[in-house]
């Protein structure tokens, strides 16, 4: 591959950097030696135009609205696989053999209850805690119970942890919900499959049998599937800083949880179905795409926009065929917040602001009809997202801490403060 370079022309002298190719997607301009050979900065709030890493996991391309994980596009996963297998491919990098993935599912079966002393830290919280909340708690909190598995610099440790959070997460956002509405915890069923078993957690009682319905059950595996991965958005950055101090797994997860958390981001799926209750009906439609597009109105339509999707993503299409899957095996003929949000995307995407901007349905924008027909509560969609997101955090932190390149981040900044000035006592203030 022939080196090629990139010049700067800066104070009066040129200098020149090296350009580095891709397998696929946009060159990179490595400014590494900027600050040494020029004394400055680069200056990019938001990172829109820096890339923090070199990965092999996952390609967007926003223009085309193309998602793969290892090479594999997203449709293909989410439409032959199950969640454990998408697991395995972004953590080892190739799609697992029948015997790979048995061991794999079995691994990670078998990790999936917490420490029985963990539900006593539940009762901490108060029962309208919001589940978030409690997931950073509690998620942060397993590096007290599973200290065996926090030694970063062994392989065998780092595993175990890995799989301990895939396993574990599920179970920790059912006793969430459990303790949200006030029911007894359930216990994981090794028979049952990640996305069934996950359901049984969140909707059986001890009183009766449970049977988790299968087309629900995929439609659950699909939506983990979805959500797993997503190259260097702002939750995954946020693991990665946090782990690139040596920080531990559960520590850097926990991070995690705490970015996806916010509206902008992960919290975008509970934030856009409370936008479609509260437009509520196809004719309040025209108002809110007014105040989405006023400047003095910091309203958004919320689960539209994405920094990198310039096109549809891809994920959101497929979520939307799941949203009518789940409907109709629940014989929801008449959702009213399924035709606002396919009137409102109708209308978005023939207005010239949003054509403009390029301004598409992201993968929250149908998420929450769809959590919601399920029988989950707004308040814990964000807690489903970062249940699939573990996978993608944990195999992102695995890349980073086996890059034999890797160090600390620790970016700079464009200081526009006080010059040094001396002390001023109190009395002469
Ligand atoms: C996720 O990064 C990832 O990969 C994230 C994610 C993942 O899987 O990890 O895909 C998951 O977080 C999806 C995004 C969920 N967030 C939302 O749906 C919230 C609503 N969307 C926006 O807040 C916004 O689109 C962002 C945050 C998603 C992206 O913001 P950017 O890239 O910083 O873009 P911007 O805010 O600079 O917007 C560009 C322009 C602005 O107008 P101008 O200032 O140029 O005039 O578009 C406008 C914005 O005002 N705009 C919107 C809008 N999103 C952007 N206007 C109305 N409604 C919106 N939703």
């Amino acid at each position: 591959m022939t080196e090629s370079t990139a010049k700067l022309e800066f104070g009066g002298k040129t200098h020149e950097f090296k350009v580095r190719s891709g397998s696929v997607g946009p060159d990179v301009i490595d400014i590494g030696a900027l600050y040494k050979d020029t004394g400055a900065f680069t200056y990019d709030p938001g990172f829109t135009s820096t890339a923090s890493c070199e990965s092999e996991i996952t390609f967007i391309d926003g223009d085309e609205g193309i998602l793969l994980h290892r090479g594999y596009p997203i449709d293909q996963l989410a439409e032959h696989g199950d969640f454990l297998e998408a697991c395995y491919l972004l953590l080892y990098g190739e799609l697992p053999t029948k015997a790979q993935k048995d061991d794999f599912d079995y691994r990670v079966t078998r990790h999936t209850m917490v420490h029985e002393q963990m539900s006593r830290f539940f009762t901490g919280f108060r029962r309208d805690a919001h589940p978030m909340a409690v997931m950073c708690g509690v998620v942060g909190a397993l590096s007290a119970f599973y200290h065996d598995s926090t030694d970063i610099s062994d392989p065998h440790q780092r595993m175990v942890a890995s799989i301990r959070l895939i396993a574990k997460m599920p179970t920790i956002a059912a006793m969430a919900y459990k303790y949200h509405i006030g029911q007894p915890f359930i216990y994981p069923k090794n028979e049952l499959n990640f996305a069934a078993n996950f359901l049984h957690m969140c909707f059986a009682v001890p009183c009766e049998e449970y049977k988790v319905n299968p087309v629900l059950a995929r439609a659950m595996e699909r939506i983990f599937i979805l959500h797993a991965d997503h190259e260097q958005n702002a939750s995954t950055s946020t693991v990665r800083l946090a782990g690139s101090s040596g920080a531990n797994p559960f520590a850097c997860i926990a991070a995690g949880i705490a970015c996806l958390w916010g509206p902008a981001h992960g919290g975008a799926n509970e934030a856009a179905l409370n936008m479609l209750s509260e437009i509520g009906h196809v004719d309040r439609i025209p108002e809110f795409i007014a105040r989405a597009k006023d400047k003095n109105d910091p309203f958004r339509l919320m689960g539209f926009g994405h920094r990198v999707y310039k096109n549809y993503d891809p994920r959101a299409k497929i979520m939307q065929k799941t949203t009518h899957e789940v409907l109709g095996e629940l014989g929801i003929k008449d959702d009213p917040m399924l035709d606002v949000a396919m009137e409102l995307e109708k209308i978005a995407l023939t207005d010239s602001y949003f054509i403009e901007k390029k301004l598409y349905p992201n993968i929250d924008f149908y998420s929450g009809i769809t959590l919601k027909a399920l029988g989950f509560p707004t308040t814990m969609f964000t807690v489903l997202f970062a249940v699939a997101r573990t996978v993608g955090w944990i195999a992102q932190w695995k890349e980073m801490i086996e890059d034999p390149h890797q160090k600390i981040g620790r970016p700079r900044q464009l200081y526009t403060g006080s010059p040094e000035r001396d002390y001023v006592p109190i009395a002469k203030r």
